[in-house]
């Protein structure tokens, strides 16, 4: 599902004297469909800057990444924004431990985009956003407003119903489990062995050792 092949990234800070940072360096790695693969390191090893090169929010130094887009293998590095995007919406999810609020959408419509996005009719998309809601404990009176004004976990719930809304062959999971209660974690736990039982590829960083030996397959540690 994704193959990645002598990837390297540095970042240039052109505003502070062209000091370069090197982040990831030659990192060569494949992961399968049904797969769970956690990526390990201590904080500012590149963890999240892989998931994003791979997103394409970030742009490749060298190296080769490959995503099974179906039919055809794409290289991920080479794609046009437009394609990116098309990528993205049948292929790529990605959940970070953080929403990107947008103020006045209901939350349920943010849930249900994606599904929409994809063709699928309003009436079951809402039906599919409203049993995540319910599965991730968000009260069913918030529903209807602009989660901006909701608590930090209430937010981060949101974007996981929304990660898990379609189904994405390839999901990429920035500490998605972060801002929570244990309740909550397990319940998130449960939805990344729904989608690996259907076939996912997933790529993960987890914010404890725990979750990660629960749900892995093996670790790329960085
Ligand atoms: N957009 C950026 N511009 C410059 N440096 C960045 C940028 N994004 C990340 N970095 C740097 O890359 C390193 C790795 O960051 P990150 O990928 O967030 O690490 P992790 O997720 O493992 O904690 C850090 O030193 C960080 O400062
Ligand atoms: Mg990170």
């Amino acid at each position: 599902m994704l193959n990645v092949e002598n990837l390297s990234k540095q970042f240039t800070l052109h505003q502070q004297g062209g000091v370069q940072i090197p982040v990831i360096q030659n990192l060569s790695f494949s992961v399968d469909h049904g797969e769970t693969v956690a990526i390990t390191g201590p904080s500012g090893r590149g963890k999240s800057s892989l998931l994003k090169l791979i997103y394409g929010s970030y742009i490749a130094t060298s190296g080769s990444i490959q995503i099974l887009h179906e039919p055809d293998w794409l290289e991920a590095t080479q794609l046009a924004p437009r394609q990116m995007m098309e990528v993205r919406n049948k292929t790529i999810g990605y959940v970070t431990q953080f929403l990107r609020v947008i103020p006045r959408i209901p939350t349920l419509d943010i849930v249900a985009e994606p599904l929409i996005n994809r063709g699928v009719n309003v009436s079951d998309a809402l039906l599919r956003a409203q049993h995540l809601l319910t599965k991730l404990n968000v009260p069913e009176k918030l529903w209807s407003l602009s989660p901006m004004t909701f608590s930090g976990g209430e937010q981060q719930r949101v974007n996981i119903a929304r990660g898990f809304a379609a189904h994405h062959p390839l999901l990429l999971l920035d500490e998605p489990t972060a801002a929570l209660d244990a309740e909550n974690r397990s319940r998130v736990m449960g939805l990344i062995r729904e989608a690996r039982a259907n076939g996912s590829a997933i790529l993960a960083v987890f914010h404890n050792e725990e979750e990660r030996h629960q749900v892995c397959d093996r670790d790329i540690a960085l």
